[in-house]
């Protein structure tokens, strides 16, 4: 099993101290912790004891040249799928919502896409200074996501509001923004289409769809952190390929099928969350089209109706679990019912993209599962956090299938 992966940040402050204690118990969760220290923290706790809890070799220098060869600061931001900072000391804190990257794990801030999450510990004065109450609305304002500070006792014999909250707290206020963590797909194959299908007009020209296959990639990657081996079909997307993902490159419709038809046969369960072009022009035209060819203002095109994929693999003698996907602007729950009968499918996600909050090239989600015995509605949250409910719904629905 792949748990999730942390980076965990660790700001100079005295509840420093508690990071030992709070990368045990990140371990234990399942998490696979990467320590990373700022200058400071060395006065509090040791690289030593932070790289033997948490197996891997903790990183403190943006310049040390042995460890970004291993693994670089890049990699390591797109590694992560959590940024958790604890403790965030007031100077880290206006650093980050400062945009600086002076050093690693700032850099690592920016330069990262996971969720961000950070648990600021300082004195009370500094806590309600109007700056830092400033840098923690920034910080909100661009998605951090802040957990405490709490009241009591804190080092410097004062008592308020600032002392980092338990690691246990720190814990479940992680597993509570991230989702559980999914173990539950070992061995099993998976397969993805993701993204749009480009259909060609001519050779600079095209008809394609608003899809960024956020939602397809975060759920190859979930499925693959729940331990399944997971192939990639995917349309032209501006994403990185997941690491550890199979991943094989389309562009038409007619290629996605081909690709998918290529590897139904040794797949479990397939995640159709492409948004397949219905309609492709009937020809390509070789060569560039110019209006001087037209015979007036207006043009028309002779579109053809493209296979369904998910369609062709149902059909298939032994068909994979079949999760369809529907990007609904009206009636969403009853169109996804109608869908899934049509298509034969075992389970559909639906989500109303009328709401361009959660539509095609947003950051979140909120979707409807259905399926044979009943529907689930997972509410808005990041596409990384409805990928991993969906991974844990589907592999209990495909185990039940099985048995
Ligand atoms: N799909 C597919 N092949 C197609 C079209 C769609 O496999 N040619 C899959 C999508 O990947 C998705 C599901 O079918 O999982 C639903 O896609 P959608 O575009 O909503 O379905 P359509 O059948 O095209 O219905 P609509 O009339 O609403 O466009």
């Amino acid at each position: 099993m792949q748990g999730k992966r942390i980076v965990l940040g660790i700001g100079g402050g005295i509840a420093a101290y508690k990071t030992p204690s709070l990368v045990r118990q990140l371990v234990a969760a399942g998490m696979d912790v990467i320590p990373v220290l700022t200058e400071s923290a060395h006065h509090f706790v040791t690289a030593t004891v932070l790289t033997t809890l948490s197996g891997n070799r903790v990183r403190a220098d943006l310049w040390d040249l042995d460890a970004e060869n291993s693994m670089g600061h890049i990699e390591l931001a797109r590694w992560a799928d959590t940024l958790l900072i604890a403790p965030a000391t007031a100077n880290l804190l206006a650093r980050l919502a400062h945009g600086q990257s002076d050093d690693l794990l700032t850099t690592l801030y920016l330069a990262t896409t996971a969720p961000t999450i950070v648990a600021p510990a300082m004195n009370v004065e500094m806590w309600n200074h109007t700056a830092t109450k400033r840098n923690i609305g920034a910080l909100k304002t661009d998605g951090v996501h802040v957990i405490g500070p709490e009241h009591g006792e804190q080092a410097c014999g004062e008592i308020g509001l600032g002392r980092m909250l338990e690691p246990e707290d720190i814990v479940s206020q992680l597993l509570a923004t991230t989702g559980p963590i999914s173990a539950s797909m070992e061995g099993i194959r998976v397969l993805v289409t993701a993204g749009p299908t480009r259909e060609s007009i001519d050779p600079v020209r095209y008809i394609t769809n608003a899809s960024s296959g956020k939602q397809g990639y975060a759920i190859a990657e979930a499925a693959r952190d729940a331990g399944a081996v997971v192939r990639l079909v995917s349309g032209p997307v501006a994403l990185p390929s997941p690491r550890g993902v199979q991943q094989i490159p389309v562009t038409t419709a007619a290629e996605m099928k081909a690709a998918v038809l290529d590897l139904a046969g040794d797949i479990d369960i397939m995640f159709g969350v492409a948004a397949v072009a219905d309609y492709r022009p009937i020809r390509s035209e070789p060569h560039k089209i110019k209006k001087t060819q037209q015979n007036g203002p207006s043009i028309s095109m002779d579109l053809v109706e493209n296979d369904d994929i998910l369609a062709s693999v149902a059909a298939l003698p032994d068909p994979p679990y079949l999760v369809g996907f529907a990007a609904e602007t009206q009636n969403p729950i009853k169109n996804a019912v109608h869908k899934r009968e049509r298509k034969c499918l075992d389970a559909i996600v639906v989500n109303d993209v009328s709401d361009r909050s959660i539509g095609f090239d947003s950051d979140e989600n909120e979707v409807t599962l259905l399926h044979a015995d009943g529907e689930t509605t997972f509410d808005r949250s990041t596409k990384a956090q409805i990928a991993n409910k969906l991974v844990s719904a589907i592999s209990a629905l495909y185990a039940k299938k099985r048995t």
